[in-house]
C-alpha cells in the first residue's frame, strides 16, 4: 500500500476525486490532506470520507517547512498531489519529494501557467485569446512556478460560445480522469515490480513447507557466449549440468516416485485402507523432497510401492477367495 498525501486550499472536487478512486483499492491510499485555508470547503469534504485533514496557516509553510515534512513523514507518505493548493511549496518540501510531488493545471502547460494564472483567470485567459482548444496537465512540481516535466496531459476543445464557467467545467472532467492516472504512473516507478518467484520457492510455498534447497551457485558464461543478452544472433548454451541445476530443471537430486496414480488405482480398484496408506506416503514423498529431507522422501516412495503391493495382494486374495466361499454357501 503506497500512502499518498493532497495538498489542497479551495472547494476540493479533485481531491473527493481521487480519494473515490484510491480508498476503496488496496494499492494506494489518500492517507493525509493538508491545507494552508481555514475554512476551505475541502476540510469538510476530506473528513466525511474518513481521510486525516490538518490546517496549517501559511506561516508554517513558509518560515517552518519541517512541521510539514514531519507530518508527512509520521503518515509514511510516498507522493504528494497539489489538488488546487494556492500556496507556494517551500524548497525543502520539494527536495525532500523530488520527482515526487504532483501538480493538476487547468491549461495546456507551458500555455497559460506561472504565475497569477490559476482557477478561472486560465480560462477568461484561453477564451480571450480565441484559443479553439484547452485542457488540463498534471506535472512533477519543481521550484520552478507550472513548470516541471510533463507527465499527464488532455485536451477539450473551446466552442465560439464558451464561458470560463462551462470552460472550467469541461476540463474538471478531464482532470478527472488524469490526475489518478498520473499518480498511479508515477507510483508505479517508484516502485518496481516483484523479481518472479522461482519454482522452488512457488513450490515450497504451495506446499507450506521451508524451501530448504541450495541456491544454485552462479556459473561462469560459456565462452562461446559474450555475456551481451542484446546480441540475439549470439548461440546460447542450454546445456544443464545436473549437479548444479535447480530443482525442475535436472536436479541434483531427483525427486523418488510417488506412486500416486497406482495408489489410488489400488484404492479403488482393490484393497481400501492399505490403497489410503499408499496414498498418505505418497503424498509425503513430494513434501519431503521440497523440505530438503531426501532420506525422508525415499522412505515415503519406498513405503507408498510396499502398501501399493499390499493392497493388490489383499484384493487379489479376497475377490479370488470371494467365488469358492459363495459356491461353498458360506458368503
Ligand atoms: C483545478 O481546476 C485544478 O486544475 C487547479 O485548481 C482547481 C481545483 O479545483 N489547480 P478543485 O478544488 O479540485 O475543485
Amino acid at each position: 500500500m503506497t500512502n499518498i498525501a493532497i495538498f489542497a486550499s479551495g472547494n476540493g472536487s479533485n481531491a473527493v476525486n481521487l480519494v473515490k478512486v484510491f480508498n476503496s483499492g488496496s494499492r494506494i491510499r489518500v492517507a493525509l490532506c493538508l491545507t494552508d485555508k481555514e475554512n476551505a470547503p475541502v476540510i469538510e469534504k476530506m473528513r466525511e470520507l474518513g481521510v486525516e485533514t490538518l490546517y496549517f496557516p501559511r506561516s508554517i509553510w513558509r518560515d517552518n517547512p519541517e512541521t510539514i515534512l514531519n507530518v508527512l513523514h509520521q503518515h509514511d507518505i510516498k507522493l504528494i498531489a497539489l489538488a488546487g493548493f494556492l500556496c507556494f511549496v517551500a524548497d525543502p518540501i520539494v527536495e525532500a519529494f523530488e520527482g515526487r510531488i504532483l501538480n493538476i493545471h487547468p491549461s495546456l502547460l507551458p500555455a497559460y501557467g506561472g504565475n497569477g494564472m490559476h482557477g478561472a483567470n486560465v480560462h477568461k485567459a484561453v477564451i480571450e485569446a480565441g484559443e479553439s482548444k484547452s485542457g488540463a496537465t498534471v506535472h512533477i512540481v519543481t521550484s520552478e512556478v507550472d513548470a516541471g516535466p510533463i507527465v499527464v496531459q488532455r485536451e477539450v476543445p473551446v466552442l465560439p460560445d464558451e464561458t470560463p464557467e462551462s470552460l472550467e467545467a469541461k476540463v474538471h472532467e478531464v482532470e478527472y480522469l488524469i490526475f489518478p492516472e498520473a499518480i498511479v504512473k508515477t507510483v508505479a516507478q517508484l516502485t518496481p515490480p516483484e523479481p518472479p518467484k522461482s519454482v522452488d520457492d512457488a513450490w515450497a510455498e504451495t506446499l507450506g513447507v521451508p524451501n530448504n534447497v541450495p541456491p544454485v551457485p552462479k556459473s561462469a558464461p560459456s565462452p562461446a557466449y559474450s555475456g551481451n543478452p542484446n546480441n540475439l544472433s549470439e548461440p546460447i548454451s542450454l546445456k544443464i549440468n545436473p549437479a548444479t541445476a535447480p530443482m525442475g530443471q535436472g536436479a541434483a537430486e531427483p525427486m523418488p516416485p510417488t506412486f500416486l496414480v497406482w495408489s489410488v488405482v489400488a484404492t479403488i480398484l482393490c484393497c481400501f485402507i492399505p490403497g489410503i496408506v499408499a496414498i498418505i506416503n505418497s503424498a509425503k514423498v513430494s513434501s519431503k523432497y521440497y523440505a530438503g529431507d531426501i532420506e525422508g522422501a525415499r522412505r515415503a516412495s519406498r513405503n507408498a510401492e510396499i502398501w501399493i503391493i499390499i493392497s493388490f495382494v489383499l484384493g487379489v486374495i479376497s475377490n479370488t477367495l470371494i467365488v469358492p466361499l459363495q459356491l461353498a454357501g458360506l458368503f
